[in-house]
């Protein structure tokens, strides 16, 4: 696994300097979601291929940019599913944008995620990693180098962050219900709209909830299984959060019957997402 964090780290840095450098311009084409693409999706998604084709534990990649899967190598233990580029059209408002893995070996099921990863791009770049068994690490980039920052990163029962996502028009009432009890109960308001930095954020300062629920327009939500909810999922349940459905299953149990695959998520720690069980009477 250290092979394919260490390629990470090179490709964290390649992609950080493509920001920095890079038209923060719209291409011609859009995504198999139906998203734009900017150029800077693109040429991150290419980066990270370019990457992996040298790492023979890679078997296949899938990317949010891409429709389907693409080998890489026959021997290869691993599929790893990522999104280049999150929170891509923050980019020309000069906000934090970030990249996420999902590391899986066998089918492409939540069960089957063994590692995951996501990069920070923000004032520094930063890195967490996460294996079973092994609270995340934390690390941040200095002088072309990543140090470990925090070896054990762990959330607190009960934080004071609230970072909803969605379209608030199109909410149910009970989750509008839930998010304003949240107010009330003092928690603050932290959401930029890239769930990179959002989480990173929730994880790092001790607690809250992030959540992005199925909205009437979007009933299966808008954040994406494989690369997007899973990887989170996991690197929450790892640091002692919880991570689940609007149904209050795991998200580590999700079964994507398609690449691209949706789901409504909530992440967050333990005391929050108790809360949310309750107002969507779902099972504690
Ligand atoms: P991407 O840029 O990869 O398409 O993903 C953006 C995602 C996620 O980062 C963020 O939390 C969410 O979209 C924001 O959506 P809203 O603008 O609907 O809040
Ligand atoms: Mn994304
Ligand atoms: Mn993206």
């Amino acid at each position: 696994m250290q092979t394919i964090f260490n390629t990470i780290k090179e490709i964290a840095f390649k992609i950080d300097h493509a920001i920095q450098t890079e038209d923060l311009g719209y291409c011609d084409s859009s995504n198999s979601s139906g998203e734009d693409q900017l150029k800077l999706d693109v040429k991150s998604d290419y980066i990270i291929e370019e990457a992996f084709k040298d790492v023979t534990l890679v078997k296949s990649l899938v990317s949010e940019e891409k429709e389907g899967v693409l080998h890489l190598h026959d021997e290869g233990k691993y599929t790893i599913c990522y999104d280049p580029l999150d929170g891509s059209s923050l980019a020309d408002v000069n906000l934090s944008v970030g990249s996420i893995f999902g590391i899986y070996e066998g089918e492409l099921i939540g069960e089957n995620l063994v590692a995951s990863a996501y990069v920070v791009y923000g004032p520094r770049i930063e890195l967490m990693t996460a294996v079973k068994g092994e609270k995340p690490k934390h690390y941040r980039a200095l002088d072309g180098f990543f140090n470990l920052v925090c070896k054990e990163v762990a959330l607190n029962e009960k934080g004071k962050l609230n970072a909803p996502g969605g379209t608030q028009q199109n909410w149910c009432d009970y989750h509008k219900s839930f998010v304003d009890d949240l107010f009330d109960e003092g928690y603050r308001l932290r959401y930029s709209g890239g769930m990179v930095p959002d989480l990173h954020q929730i994880l790092l300062k001790g607690g809250g909830i992030f959540s992005y629920p199925g909205t009437s327009d979007v009933p299966h939500g808008k954040l994406r299984q494989l690369f997007e909810v899973i990887p989170f999922a996991f690197i929450y349940e790892q640091a002692g959060g919880q991570a689940i459905n609007n149904k209050g299953m795991r998200l580590m149990e999700l079964i994507p019957s398609h690449p691209h695959d949706t789901s409504p998520c909530f992440f967050g720690s333990n005391y929050e997402i108790n809360k949310m069980k309750d107002a969507y009477g779902v099972k504690a």
